[in-house]
């Protein structure tokens, strides 16, 4: 929290007046945008808070941040480039972000150790070290490395959790698991979308850290251009207050409050940020 460097290096990612209006699926209603002109952007190393309530248009917002929804108006760049379908842009854009769900069990396959789920991305993107599936090296640099890199980054122990399947694991090491996958592609960008909501109480305190620490070690990068960045979409200001910098509230679509997590926290102007933060569960 409180990354006071990033306030001298550009965007990496720059969305500008993205609108999504989806086709109405009743008669005689009028469409409504569901992201609604909404300006944001993402510097390196930093972490943006998407908050809003059931309906606000998070997700949306986020699948046309990362090119994967076609905005109706408005456009995104990613590294200065805009992103448009086809682009270089776009693709290093899918390359370089990496995503994070509600549900963990939905991005591990049952039948498969979470070794091999979390290695996984990389061997679909040819971009797997050195060396069988199993097998360490003595650089550190073969699959088996990596896995167990990214898999202690999480707080998950390797040498128990490798070998283990889904069904051995509690939500919360399930949900610490899809990070270490998330992780596996060194992304740039990572999304979590309502990342502690399906994770019992007691277990998001630990997801937290887990974020917290992925982000620390992110800035310590030594140069803070390459630190990877994130966005946290939440309905639960309580939840991203420890580890976002900044802070975007939506309603219906637009953006009602947008500021450093501590001024939103301190001083909320909008009465719905207030009320938002009276709901806080952590
Ligand atoms: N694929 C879709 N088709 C039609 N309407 C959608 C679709 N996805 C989302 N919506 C609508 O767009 C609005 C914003 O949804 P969403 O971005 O999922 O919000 P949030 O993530 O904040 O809950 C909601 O009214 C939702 O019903
Ligand atoms: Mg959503």
């Amino acid at each position: 929290m409180g990354n006071t460097d990033v306030a001298h290096t550009d965007p990496i990612l720059i969305g500008k007046g993205l609108t999504k209006v989806y086709a109405s699926t009743g008669s005689g209603t009028a469409l409504k945008a569901a992201v609604d002109g909404i300006d944001v952007s993402l510097l390196p190393g930093e972490c943006l808070a998407i908050i809003g309530e059931s309906g606000s248009g998070k997700t949306t917002l986020s699948r046309l941040l990362l090119g994967q929804l076609r905005p109706d108006a408005g456009q995104v760049a990613y590294q200065g480039s805009p992103v448009l379908r086809g682009s270089a842009a776009a693709k290093s854009l899918a390359r370089d972000s990496a995503l994070v769900f509600q549900n963990p069990f939905a991005s591990l396959d049952p039948r498969w150790t979470i070794g091999r789920s979390v290695a996984e991305p990389l061997l679909a993107a040819g971009r797997r070290g050195s060396g069988h599936l199993w097998h360490r090296r003595q650089d550190g640099t073969g699959l088996a490395d990596q896995v167990a890199k990214v898999l202690s980054a999480v707080q998950l122990d390797p040498d128990r959790l490798m070998t283990a399947y889904p069904s051995d694991l509690s939500g919360g090491q399930a949900q610490r698991a899809a990070i270490a996958r998330a992780l596996i592609v060194k992304p740039r960008i990572l999304l979590a979308d309502e990342p502690m909501s399906a994770v019992d109480v007691s277990a998001r305190v630990g997801i937290l850290h887990t974020f917290q620490s992925i982000m620390a070690r992110s800035r310590q990068q030594a140069e803070p251009s390459n630190g990877m960045s994130m966005i946290i979409i939440s309905h639960d200001l309580g939840v991203v207050q420890h580890i976002a910098d900044r802070v975007m509230v939506l309603v219906r679509g637009k953006v009602v409050e947008e500021g450093p997590v501590n001024a939103i926290l301190n001083h909320p102007k909008q009465s719905y940020t207030r009320q938002l933060l009276a709901a806080a569960t952590l």
